[in-house]
């Protein structure tokens, strides 16, 4: 067997993102160490990565000092990839602490463990929410940030102490800020398995499949066809682009803000009609409880990551679909048994 390269830290590696991220770094040769405490994330995924390469997981929570002390004393970690938060607009609109306490101080213990053990290279998962409703439209990173809710108002929180870091610490970062991430692994292997879900092209899929009935939960809006306008990226076309940041990371250490999302809105109509085309059937549009904290339109003006990180992004929606698909065709309840 090769020899692993270096060894990177994964946080939040057992949930959806990551876990395609932990894919793509032992396909490339890489030392994985995952930092999860499996609330949100699942080790099944993990148990299905281990055969790739060299995949260490430790349970362990941000929130707890010693947790992150004992495993970047254990382990030689060249950067952080830093995936681990709560991530749902609605949950953070009814417990705005647990955004704050998780996603916040989480981080800054995580920076805190990174600094103190002279770790200076971050790769964070950042979101568009940061930008809440937009003034103007595709969205580049200079456009204003002012949140609509409590998860984005985190993530910002966390981009501005990682600035700081930078500023005052030397650390070399890439923040970046996903649009709405869609897809799963185009092998099958792995998916989306949210507990509960909360995407939309990964439940209107299950509708489709008949696994589950799918409802609308969009709010009214200001767009042509009345229902929110999203920009969404696959799941691999997006953890590429981490791939691409952490090697510009290692070739000039220069610190960036990137948006990642595919250029183009479409809306939560839209997409359905597209999970309905793929499918060759039609669902029903009724309508559940419409969520908190959204608003009317996104998406992204991509430039920059393509240029700094000589990237684009590769799949198409139906791609997408394609492959959320197969995954479900092999695990109707995600890693749920
Ligand atoms: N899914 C999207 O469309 C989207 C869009 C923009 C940004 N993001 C960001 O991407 C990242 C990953 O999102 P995801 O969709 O994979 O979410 P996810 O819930 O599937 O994964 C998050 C993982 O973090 C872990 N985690 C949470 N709090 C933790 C803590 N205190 N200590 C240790 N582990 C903890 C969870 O157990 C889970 O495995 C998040 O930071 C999210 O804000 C996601």
């Amino acid at each position: 067997m090769q020899k692993a390269k270096d060894t990177v830290l994964i946080t939040g590696g057992a949930g959806y993102i990551g876990s395609h991220a932990v894919k793509l770094f032992l396909e490339k040769g890489y030392r994985v160490v995952v930092f999860d405490n499996l609330s949100r994330g699942w080790k099944e995924p993990l148990e299905i990565l281990g055969k790739l390469g060299s995949l260490e997981f430790v349970k362990g929570d941000l929130r707890n000092k010693k947790d992150l002390s004992k495993v970047f004393g254990k382990y030689k970690i060249s950067a952080v990839l830093h995936f681990a938060a709560l991530c749902s607009v609605n949950e953070s609109m009814e417990q705005p602490e647990l955004y704050f306490e998780n996603n916040v101080l989480g981080s800054l213990n995580l920076l805190e463990a990174m600094r103190k053990s002279g770790i200076k290279k971050i790769i964070f998962s950042s979101t568009c929410a940061t930008y809440g409703e937009t003034k103007y439209l595709p969205v580049d990173e200079s456009h204003p940030q002012a949140p609509a809710n409590p998860y984005g108002e985190s993530k910002l929180l966390v981009e501005k102490m990682i600035r700081w870091y930078g500023e005052l610490h030397n650390f070399q970062y890439v923040i970046l800020r996903y649009f709405n991430v869609c897809g799963a692994a185009s092998d099958g292997t792995i998916g989306d398995s949210k507990k509960p879900s909360l995407l939309l092209m990964q439940n209107a899929v299950r509708g489709a499949m008949g696994i589950e009935p799918f409802f609308l939960t969009c709010p009214t809006v200001k767009t042509p066809d009345k229902t929110p306008i999203r920009d969404y990226i696959d799941v691999e076309d997006l953890v590429e682009a981490h791939y691409a940041a952490f090697e510009c990371l290692n070739q000039n250490g220069k610190s960036q803000i990137l948006n990642l999302g595919n250029g183009r809105g479409y809306s939560v109509k839209e997409i359905v009609s597209a999970v309905e085309k793929t499918f060759k059937i039609k669902m029903p549009r009724e309508h559940g409880e419409a969520r908190k904290g959204e608003y009317a339109a996104i998406y992204a003006d991509p430039k920059r990551a393509r240029r700094v990180l000589k990237w684009k992004t590769k799949k198409t929606l139906e791609n997408s679909i394609e492959s959320l698909r197969k995954w479900y065709e092999s695990r109707p309840d995600g890693y749920r048994k």
